[in-house]
Protein backbone atom coordinates (compact mmCIF):
# COMPACT_ATOMS: atom_id res chain seq x y z
CA UNK A 1 0.00 0.00 0.00
CA UNK A 2 0.94 3.69 -0.68
CA UNK A 3 -0.42 6.13 1.10
CA UNK A 4 -0.83 9.19 -0.83
CA UNK A 5 0.11 12.77 -0.15
CA UNK A 6 -0.84 15.55 -2.41
CA UNK A 7 1.40 18.52 -2.49
CA UNK A 8 0.97 20.32 -5.18
CA UNK A 9 -0.06 23.87 -5.92
CA UNK A 10 -3.44 23.07 -7.30
CA UNK A 11 -5.50 20.81 -7.01
CA UNK A 12 -4.54 20.77 -2.94
CA UNK A 13 -5.80 18.60 -0.31
CA UNK A 14 -9.63 18.62 0.85
CA UNK A 15 -10.14 18.52 4.80
CA UNK A 16 -12.74 15.90 6.03
CA UNK A 17 -15.23 18.53 6.82
CA UNK A 18 -15.28 20.08 3.13
CA UNK A 19 -15.42 16.28 1.69
CA UNK A 20 -18.43 15.37 4.26
CA UNK A 21 -20.23 18.31 3.06
CA UNK A 22 -20.30 17.62 0.19
CA UNK A 23 -21.51 13.97 -0.16
CA UNK A 24 -24.66 14.96 0.93
CA UNK A 25 -27.37 14.15 -1.52
CA UNK A 26 -27.51 17.17 -4.25
CA UNK A 27 -30.63 19.52 -3.49
CA UNK A 28 -32.06 22.14 -6.13
CA UNK A 29 -30.49 25.14 -6.74
CA UNK A 30 -33.86 27.48 -6.41
CA UNK A 31 -34.83 25.44 -3.45
CA UNK A 32 -35.42 27.27 -0.19
CA UNK A 33 -32.54 24.51 1.41
CA UNK A 34 -29.92 26.07 -1.10
CA UNK A 35 -30.59 29.79 -0.95
CA UNK A 36 -29.41 30.35 2.25
CA UNK A 37 -26.27 28.27 1.72
CA UNK A 38 -25.24 30.35 -1.29
CA UNK A 39 -25.83 33.60 0.86
CA UNK A 40 -23.83 32.48 3.52
CA UNK A 41 -21.17 31.32 0.97
CA UNK A 42 -21.16 35.34 -0.65
CA UNK A 43 -21.30 36.88 2.76
CA UNK A 44 -18.09 34.70 3.64
CA UNK A 45 -16.26 34.99 0.12
CA UNK A 46 -16.22 39.54 0.70
CA UNK A 47 -14.91 38.38 3.92
CA UNK A 48 -11.82 36.73 2.17
CA UNK A 49 -11.31 39.23 -0.55
CA UNK A 50 -11.55 42.04 2.14
CA UNK A 51 -14.77 43.61 0.02
CA UNK A 52 -17.80 45.10 0.13
CA UNK A 53 -18.05 44.06 -3.85
CA UNK A 54 -19.84 40.64 -4.64
CA UNK A 55 -18.32 37.47 -5.30
CA UNK A 56 -19.15 36.08 -8.14
CA UNK A 57 -19.11 32.62 -8.43
CA UNK A 58 -18.99 30.69 -11.76
CA UNK A 59 -18.58 27.00 -12.40
CA UNK A 60 -15.63 26.94 -14.20
CA UNK A 61 -11.84 26.55 -13.33
CA UNK A 62 -9.77 30.08 -11.92
CA UNK A 63 -8.92 30.22 -16.10
CA UNK A 64 -12.92 30.66 -16.72
CA UNK A 65 -12.40 33.68 -14.11
CA UNK A 66 -9.66 35.54 -15.90
CA UNK A 67 -11.53 35.09 -19.32
CA UNK A 68 -14.28 36.62 -17.72
CA UNK A 69 -12.10 39.02 -16.18
CA UNK A 70 -10.69 40.22 -19.75
CA UNK A 71 -14.14 39.98 -21.60
CA UNK A 72 -16.42 41.99 -18.96
CA UNK A 73 -14.71 44.75 -19.10
CA UNK A 74 -12.79 45.72 -22.37
CA UNK A 75 -13.76 45.78 -25.77
CA UNK A 76 -11.71 44.20 -28.92
CA UNK A 77 -9.07 47.04 -30.13
CA UNK A 78 -8.48 48.14 -26.49
CA UNK A 79 -5.21 48.13 -25.23
CA UNK A 80 -4.20 46.34 -21.83
CA UNK A 81 -0.46 45.52 -20.35
CA UNK A 82 -0.10 41.89 -19.62
CA UNK A 83 2.49 41.22 -17.28
CA UNK A 84 4.26 37.84 -18.48
CA UNK A 85 7.18 36.90 -16.02
CA UNK A 86 5.63 33.08 -16.07
CA UNK A 87 2.99 30.38 -17.77
CA UNK A 88 -0.12 32.05 -16.51
CA UNK A 89 1.14 35.41 -16.85
CA UNK A 90 1.03 34.64 -20.82
CA UNK A 91 -2.08 33.43 -20.01
CA UNK A 92 -3.31 36.85 -20.58
CA UNK A 93 -2.18 37.53 -23.21
CA UNK A 94 -3.81 34.39 -24.96
CA UNK A 95 -6.89 35.52 -23.43
CA UNK A 96 -6.18 38.83 -24.81
CA UNK A 97 -5.48 37.68 -28.51
CA UNK A 98 -8.44 35.45 -28.22
CA UNK A 99 -11.03 38.64 -27.72
CA UNK A 100 -9.25 41.23 -29.80
CA UNK A 101 -7.69 42.71 -27.23
CA UNK A 102 -4.32 44.61 -27.81
CA UNK A 103 -1.85 43.02 -25.35
CA UNK A 104 1.02 45.46 -24.27
CA UNK A 105 3.38 42.80 -23.16
CA UNK A 106 5.70 43.68 -19.91
CA UNK A 107 8.09 40.70 -20.41
CA UNK A 108 9.66 39.54 -17.09
CA UNK A 109 12.24 37.13 -16.33
CA UNK A 110 11.17 34.26 -15.26
CA UNK A 111 11.50 33.61 -11.40
CA UNK A 112 12.03 37.50 -11.17
CA UNK A 113 9.11 39.70 -10.33
CA UNK A 114 7.72 42.57 -12.26
CA UNK A 115 9.51 45.99 -11.35
CA UNK A 116 6.51 48.62 -11.11
CA UNK A 117 8.24 51.36 -12.71
CA UNK A 118 7.90 49.47 -15.62
CA UNK A 119 4.32 49.28 -15.49
CA UNK A 120 4.22 53.08 -14.83
CA UNK A 121 6.74 53.58 -18.11
CA UNK A 122 4.47 51.66 -19.57
CA UNK A 123 1.00 53.59 -19.30
CA UNK A 124 2.93 56.75 -19.65
CA UNK A 125 3.77 55.28 -23.41
CA UNK A 126 0.58 54.35 -23.94
CA UNK A 127 -1.75 56.10 -21.76
CA UNK A 128 -4.34 54.51 -23.60
CA UNK A 129 -4.29 51.12 -22.10
CA UNK A 130 -7.41 50.25 -20.00
CA UNK A 131 -5.63 47.81 -17.76
CA UNK A 132 -3.15 45.96 -16.27
CA UNK A 133 -3.37 42.21 -15.73
CA UNK A 134 -1.08 40.71 -12.97
CA UNK A 135 -0.88 37.45 -10.97
CA UNK A 136 -0.26 38.10 -7.55
CA UNK A 137 1.40 34.73 -7.18
CA UNK A 138 3.09 33.35 -10.49
CA UNK A 139 2.39 29.77 -9.77
CA UNK A 140 4.75 28.65 -12.79
CA UNK A 141 8.22 30.00 -11.13
CA UNK A 142 6.91 30.87 -7.34
CA UNK A 143 6.89 34.54 -7.55
CA UNK A 144 5.04 36.86 -5.67
CA UNK A 145 3.98 40.10 -7.77
CA UNK A 146 4.60 43.70 -6.17
CA UNK A 147 0.16 43.66 -6.34
CA UNK A 148 0.07 46.47 -4.10
CA UNK A 149 2.33 49.07 -6.27
CA UNK A 150 0.89 48.08 -9.35
CA UNK A 151 -2.66 49.07 -8.10
CA UNK A 152 -1.27 52.21 -6.69
CA UNK A 153 -0.11 52.86 -10.17
CA UNK A 154 -3.64 52.26 -11.82
CA UNK A 155 -5.35 53.78 -9.39
CA UNK A 156 -4.07 57.34 -10.48
CA UNK A 157 -5.42 56.71 -13.62
CA UNK A 158 -9.29 56.88 -14.18
CA UNK A 159 -9.43 54.62 -17.51
CA UNK A 160 -7.01 52.57 -16.22
CA UNK A 161 -8.31 49.10 -14.13
CA UNK A 162 -5.78 46.37 -12.27
CA UNK A 163 -6.92 43.18 -12.91
CA UNK A 164 -5.60 40.59 -10.60
CA UNK A 165 -5.14 37.00 -10.78
CA UNK A 166 -5.58 36.33 -7.67
CA UNK A 167 -5.71 32.21 -7.85
CA UNK A 168 -2.63 30.79 -5.56
CA UNK A 169 -2.92 34.22 -3.98
CA UNK A 170 -6.34 34.72 -2.28
CA UNK A 171 -6.15 33.19 0.93
CA UNK A 172 -2.23 33.00 1.05
CA UNK A 173 -1.03 36.04 1.36
CA UNK A 174 -2.89 39.95 2.64
CA UNK A 175 -4.40 41.05 -0.62
CA UNK A 176 -7.14 43.38 0.66
CA UNK A 177 -8.92 43.95 -2.66
CA UNK A 178 -10.85 47.40 -1.31
CA UNK A 179 -8.26 48.94 0.85
CA UNK A 180 -5.65 48.34 -1.80
CA UNK A 181 -7.88 49.52 -4.76
CA UNK A 182 -7.85 46.37 -7.00
CA UNK A 183 -10.36 46.22 -9.44
CA UNK A 184 -11.14 43.07 -10.55
CA UNK A 185 -9.47 40.06 -8.02
CA UNK A 186 -10.08 36.17 -9.53
CA UNK A 187 -9.56 33.14 -7.94
CA UNK A 188 -10.50 29.17 -7.80
CA UNK A 189 -12.09 26.77 -6.10
CA UNK A 190 -8.55 24.19 -5.86
CA UNK A 191 -6.03 25.84 -3.85
CA UNK A 192 -6.28 28.16 -0.60
CA UNK A 193 -10.25 27.54 -0.71
CA UNK A 194 -9.46 23.82 0.11
CA UNK A 195 -11.90 22.70 -2.52
CA UNK A 196 -12.29 20.14 -5.64
CA UNK A 197 -11.39 21.91 -8.81
CA UNK A 198 -14.73 23.37 -10.59
CA UNK A 199 -15.63 26.77 -9.03
CA UNK A 200 -13.90 30.15 -10.18
CA UNK A 201 -14.44 33.53 -8.38
CA UNK A 202 -14.63 37.36 -9.58
CA UNK A 203 -15.28 40.40 -7.74
CA UNK A 204 -15.24 44.08 -9.42
CA UNK A 205 -14.54 47.15 -8.00
CA UNK A 206 -16.89 50.39 -9.26
CA UNK A 207 -14.40 51.41 -11.94
CA UNK A 208 -14.60 48.06 -13.45
CA UNK A 209 -18.37 48.01 -13.35
CA UNK A 210 -18.31 51.36 -15.18
CA UNK A 211 -16.38 49.82 -17.63
CA UNK A 212 -18.74 47.10 -17.93
CA UNK A 213 -21.48 48.89 -19.38
CA UNK A 214 -19.39 49.95 -22.33
CA UNK A 215 -17.58 47.19 -22.89
CA UNK A 216 -18.67 45.44 -26.60
CA UNK A 217 -16.63 41.76 -26.40
CA UNK A 218 -18.91 39.10 -27.44
CA UNK A 219 -19.71 37.03 -24.21
CA UNK A 220 -22.54 34.86 -22.75
CA UNK A 221 -21.76 32.41 -20.48
CA UNK A 222 -19.23 34.51 -18.68
CA UNK A 223 -21.56 37.89 -18.40
CA UNK A 224 -20.94 39.07 -14.69
CA UNK A 225 -23.51 41.65 -14.97
CA UNK A 226 -26.03 38.63 -14.96
CA UNK A 227 -24.28 36.89 -12.42
CA UNK A 228 -24.17 40.00 -10.11
CA UNK A 229 -27.93 40.46 -10.92
CA UNK A 230 -29.12 36.83 -9.41
CA UNK A 231 -26.03 37.13 -6.62
CA UNK A 232 -28.42 39.73 -5.32
CA UNK A 233 -31.17 37.27 -5.14
CA UNK A 234 -28.08 34.42 -3.65
CA UNK A 235 -28.35 32.19 -6.54
CA UNK A 236 -26.45 31.92 -9.63
CA UNK A 237 -27.00 32.77 -13.31
CA UNK A 238 -27.33 28.85 -14.36
CA UNK A 239 -27.65 25.94 -12.35
CA UNK A 240 -25.05 25.64 -9.45
CA UNK A 241 -22.34 23.51 -8.94
CA UNK A 242 -24.45 22.76 -5.97
CA UNK A 243 -21.86 20.22 -4.53
CA UNK A 244 -19.20 22.39 -4.63
CA UNK A 245 -20.97 25.68 -3.17
CA UNK A 246 -21.98 23.37 -0.09
CA UNK A 247 -18.17 22.30 0.47
CA UNK A 248 -17.20 26.43 -0.13
CA UNK A 249 -19.82 27.06 2.67
CA UNK A 250 -18.36 24.72 4.94
CA UNK A 251 -14.47 25.60 3.84
CA UNK A 252 -15.22 29.37 4.42
CA UNK A 253 -16.53 28.34 7.80
CA UNK A 254 -12.97 27.08 8.66
CA UNK A 255 -11.59 29.81 7.24
CA UNK A 256 -13.52 31.99 9.51
CA UNK A 257 -12.38 30.34 12.47
CA UNK A 258 -8.65 30.60 12.15
CA UNK A 259 -8.93 34.03 10.98
CA UNK A 260 -7.63 35.98 8.06
CA UNK A 261 -4.37 36.93 10.36
CA UNK A 262 -3.58 33.29 11.40
CA UNK A 263 -4.31 31.77 7.51
CA UNK A 264 -1.80 34.47 6.10
CA UNK A 265 0.79 33.77 9.36
CA UNK A 266 0.71 29.87 9.10
CA UNK A 267 1.31 30.05 5.15
CA UNK A 268 4.02 32.45 6.08
CA UNK A 269 5.57 30.04 8.36
CA UNK A 270 4.85 27.06 6.78
CA UNK A 271 6.89 28.75 3.41
CA UNK A 272 9.70 29.80 5.82
CA UNK A 273 10.11 26.41 6.89
CA UNK A 274 10.48 24.88 3.42
CA UNK A 275 13.06 27.27 2.06
CA UNK A 276 15.06 27.19 5.24
CA UNK A 277 14.54 23.15 4.41
CA UNK A 278 15.51 23.04 0.59
CA UNK A 279 18.46 25.48 1.06
CA UNK A 280 19.78 23.41 4.00
CA UNK A 281 19.58 20.17 1.80
CA UNK A 282 21.83 22.15 -0.71
CA UNK A 283 19.13 22.45 -3.01
CA UNK A 284 18.45 26.60 -4.34
CA UNK A 285 15.34 28.19 -4.68
CA UNK A 286 14.09 29.16 -7.86
CA UNK A 287 12.21 32.75 -7.09
CA UNK A 288 13.65 35.81 -6.64
CA UNK A 289 10.79 37.14 -4.96
CA UNK A 290 9.14 33.73 -3.25
CA UNK A 291 5.40 33.37 -2.59
CA UNK A 292 4.20 31.43 0.46
CA UNK A 293 1.47 29.88 -1.72
CA UNK A 294 4.46 27.55 -2.89
CA UNK A 295 8.27 26.40 -3.32
CA UNK A 296 10.12 26.22 -6.72
CA UNK A 297 13.42 24.33 -5.95
CA UNK A 298 15.89 24.30 -8.48
CA UNK A 299 17.22 20.98 -9.54
CA UNK A 300 20.58 19.81 -9.09
CA UNK A 301 22.67 20.00 -12.03
CA UNK A 302 23.23 16.33 -13.59
CA UNK A 303 19.67 15.45 -12.44
CA UNK A 304 16.51 15.43 -14.24
CA UNK A 305 13.40 17.24 -12.80
CA UNK A 306 11.20 14.82 -14.61
CA UNK A 307 12.97 11.94 -12.58
CA UNK A 308 12.53 13.64 -9.39
CA UNK A 309 8.75 14.25 -9.44
CA UNK A 310 8.79 10.33 -11.00
CA UNK A 311 10.39 9.34 -7.85
CA UNK A 312 8.40 11.62 -5.44
CA UNK A 313 5.47 10.24 -7.42
CA UNK A 314 5.95 6.60 -7.38
CA UNK A 315 7.97 5.40 -5.09
CA UNK A 316 7.19 7.94 -2.07
CA UNK A 317 3.89 8.58 -2.97
CA UNK A 318 4.30 12.06 -3.17
CA UNK A 319 2.47 14.03 -5.96
CA UNK A 320 4.86 18.08 -6.22
CA UNK A 321 4.65 19.88 -9.61
CA UNK A 322 7.12 19.79 -12.29
CA UNK A 323 8.43 22.77 -14.33
CA UNK A 324 6.44 24.12 -17.18
CA UNK A 325 7.57 24.91 -20.29
CA UNK A 326 10.82 26.35 -20.23
CA UNK A 327 11.32 25.21 -16.50
CA UNK A 328 10.35 21.58 -17.45
CA UNK A 329 13.12 19.33 -15.25
CA UNK A 330 14.52 22.41 -14.19
CA UNK A 331 12.68 23.10 -11.02
CA UNK A 332 9.98 21.23 -9.16
CA UNK A 333 7.52 22.83 -6.99
CA UNK A 334 6.50 22.14 -3.62
CA UNK A 335 3.05 23.93 -2.18
CA UNK A 336 2.28 24.89 1.22
CA UNK A 337 -1.66 26.47 0.39
CA UNK A 338 -4.93 25.78 1.54
CA UNK A 339 -5.32 22.75 3.60
CA UNK A 340 -1.76 22.27 5.04
CA UNK A 341 -0.05 22.07 8.15
CA UNK A 342 3.60 21.53 9.94
CA UNK A 343 3.51 17.82 8.80
CA UNK A 344 2.69 18.29 5.22
CA UNK A 345 6.08 20.53 5.36
CA UNK A 346 7.67 17.79 7.02
CA UNK A 347 6.61 14.90 4.38
CA UNK A 348 7.75 17.31 1.20
CA UNK A 349 11.29 18.13 2.61
CA UNK A 350 11.77 14.40 3.95
CA UNK A 351 10.59 12.72 0.64
CA UNK A 352 12.74 15.18 -1.14
CA UNK A 353 15.79 14.39 0.54
CA UNK A 354 15.29 10.48 0.05
CA UNK A 355 14.49 10.87 -3.85
CA UNK A 356 17.72 13.18 -3.97
CA UNK A 357 19.68 10.00 -2.12
CA UNK A 358 17.94 8.20 -4.31
CA UNK A 359 19.02 9.85 -7.84
CA UNK A 360 22.76 10.70 -6.50
CA UNK A 361 22.66 13.74 -5.18
CA UNK A 362 24.85 15.19 -2.48
CA UNK A 363 22.19 15.53 0.00
CA UNK A 364 22.61 14.65 3.90
CA UNK A 365 19.50 12.77 5.28
CA UNK A 366 17.73 15.10 7.68
CA UNK A 367 19.25 18.24 7.17
CA UNK A 368 16.74 20.07 5.57
CA UNK A 369 13.82 18.22 7.54
CA UNK A 370 15.98 19.81 11.07
CA UNK A 371 16.18 23.06 9.66
CA UNK A 372 12.41 23.20 8.61
CA UNK A 373 11.58 22.21 12.17
CA UNK A 374 13.97 24.86 14.00
CA UNK A 375 11.23 26.83 12.35
CA UNK A 376 8.20 24.88 12.60
CA UNK A 377 8.94 24.03 16.43
CA UNK A 378 9.19 27.62 17.69
CA UNK A 379 6.12 28.17 16.00
CA UNK A 380 7.56 31.62 14.74
CA UNK A 381 5.40 34.01 12.88
CA UNK A 382 2.39 31.46 14.20
C1 LIG B 1 -1.73 31.82 -11.00
C2 LIG B 1 -2.63 30.90 -11.76
N1 LIG B 1 -3.40 31.40 -12.72
C3 LIG B 1 -4.23 30.63 -13.43
C4 LIG B 1 -4.31 29.27 -13.20
C5 LIG B 1 -5.24 28.45 -14.01
O1 LIG B 1 -6.27 27.97 -13.22
P1 LIG B 1 -7.15 26.73 -13.69
O2 LIG B 1 -6.22 25.61 -13.99
O3 LIG B 1 -8.01 26.51 -12.48
O4 LIG B 1 -7.92 27.15 -14.87
C6 LIG B 1 -3.52 28.70 -12.21
C7 LIG B 1 -3.57 27.25 -11.97
O5 LIG B 1 -2.63 26.66 -11.47
C8 LIG B 1 -2.67 29.54 -11.47
O6 LIG B 1 -1.90 29.02 -10.49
Amino acid sequence: MLKRYLLAPGPTPVPHEVLLAMAAPIIHHRSPEFIPILAQAKEDLKWLFQTQQDVLILTSTGTGGMVAAVTNFLSPGDKAICIRGGKFGERWTEICNAYGIVPVNIDVEWGTAVDPQKVEDALKADPEVKAVYVQACETSTGVMHPTKEIAEICRKREGTICVVDAITAAGVFDLPMDSWGLDVVVTGSQKALMLPPGLGFVAASEKAWALNKTSKTPRYYFNLAKERKKLAENQTNFTSAASLIVGLKAALEMMKKEGLSGIFARHDRLARATRAGVQAMGLGLFAKVPSPALTAVKVPEGIDGGDVTKCLRDTYAVTVAGGQDTLKGRIFRLAHMGYFDTFDVIVGLSATEMTMKDLGAPVALGKGVAAAEEILARGKGA
